[in-house]
């Protein structure tokens, strides 16, 4: 017998306000053609004044616990990932565990940029398969319109704020790759190349700073890093690319995704695909493309997905999962 992390319940929460690309030909030198055409972004959500990364979370972990008929006091543990929590501390993690009624769990933030959610996910398993933790809350929760340079057309028009939530349970499995739940994790990182996307503020300037970002570099390391990662944990749950049912990846750029695909061999029919309506929400955007695919009816029980992401560190990610 092997203990299994499997998914539970599965919720999302994005805010009110649509931004369309049009909206970015006012006030910078672009079109929405270029951000179309470059991106594959139409549309992307911001939250509104006052609406903080924590009250994002917090409505998704409610969708996400309404859906597993559970209620958050039988939690264990909340992990939320996340670049953009509320304040430098308390954890934004510890915020939703106070509004969803938890005292008797316990709470802590994931900071791996857009490889966030990968990395909360490997964690949650690595908790729940080792007994410390048998229902596990896992977010991604963003509002990276607070970290944008509104003058920079080079990254402002790319990202987007949102949350999307997961329940996860211990329960026992056989063992195998037939199993419901986590399979394998793959988590990379390599500081040498930090420079290539980060924010120029935190504690050490006194502001929160802005997003900075070498985008054609950021993308060679994608193309690269991506498919390579998604194989790599593929391998380590006993199974190739011919059995994936979806692939999830995060939603950064069309060409990324088409790009990693490709090297998957894998059909864009069995891609879930949200970033024209989301934008990059980084560490959400994964948890928002799973909720929407089992919206859509895309993700079915039993469906074999490969979710994989890269982002500021670098830091990438890939995990097997059977929903
Ligand atoms: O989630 C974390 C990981 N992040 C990513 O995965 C992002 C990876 N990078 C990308 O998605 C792409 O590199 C971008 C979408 C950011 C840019 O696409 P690109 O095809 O790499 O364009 P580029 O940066 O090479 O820029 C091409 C041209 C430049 O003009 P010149 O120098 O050729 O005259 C840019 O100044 O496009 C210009 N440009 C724009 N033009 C109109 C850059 N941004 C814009 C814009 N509108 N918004």
């Amino acid at each position: 017998m092997t203990r299994r992390a499997v998914v539970r319940g599965i919720g999302h929460y994005l805010p009110e306000r649509v931004v369309a690309n049009a909206e970015f030909e006012k006030t910078l030198d672009t079109t929405d053609a270029w951000i179309r055409s470059r991106s594959g972004i139409e549309r992307r959500h911001f939250a509104a004044p006052g609406e903080n990364t924590s009250d994002l979370a917090t409505r998704a972990a409610l969708a996400a616990l309404a859906n597993a008929g559970m209620e958050g006091a039988e939690i264990d543990a909340v992990i939320l990932a996340t670049s953009t929590a509320d304040l430098t501390f308390p954890s934004a993690a510890t915020m939703v565990q106070e509004a969803i009624g938890n005292t008797s769990g316990f709470a802590f933030d994931v900071q791996a940029v857009c490889a966030g959610f990968v990395y909360a996910l490997a964690n949650a398993n690595a908790l729940i398969t080792s007994g410390q933790a048998d229902r596990v809350l896992v977010i991604g929760a963003e509002t990276f319109s607070r970290i944008m340079d509104w003058t920079d057309r080079g990254t402002c028009v790319l990202f987007g704020d949102g949350a999307g939530a997961l329940v996860l349970e211990g329960v026992e499995g056989t063992g195998t790759p037939a199993d419901s739940g986590i399979l394998a994790t793959d988590l990379n990182s390599d500081g040498r190349f930090r420079d290539l996307l980060y924010v120029d503020g935190g504690v050490s300037t006194g502001s929160a700073g802005v997003l900075r970002m070498q985008g054609k570099e950021v993308f060679r390391h994608a193309v690269e890093k991506l498919a390579t990662t998604a194989e790599t944990a593929l391998a380590r749950a006993g199974l190739t690319h011919d059995d994936v049912d979806w692939v999830v990846p995060h939603q950064a750029n069309i060409r990324i995704i088409e790009a990693t695909a490709k090297k998957l061999a894998l059909p864009m029919e069995r891609v879930v695909v949200t970033v024209q309506d989301h934008g990059n929400t980084s560490a959400a955007s994964i948890p928002l493309a799973l909720s929407v695919g089992v919206q859509r009816g895309q993700i079915k029980p039993g469906d074999l997905i490969v979710t994989e992401a890269i982002g500021g560190g670098l830091a990438w990610g890939a995990v097997v999962l059977r929903w």
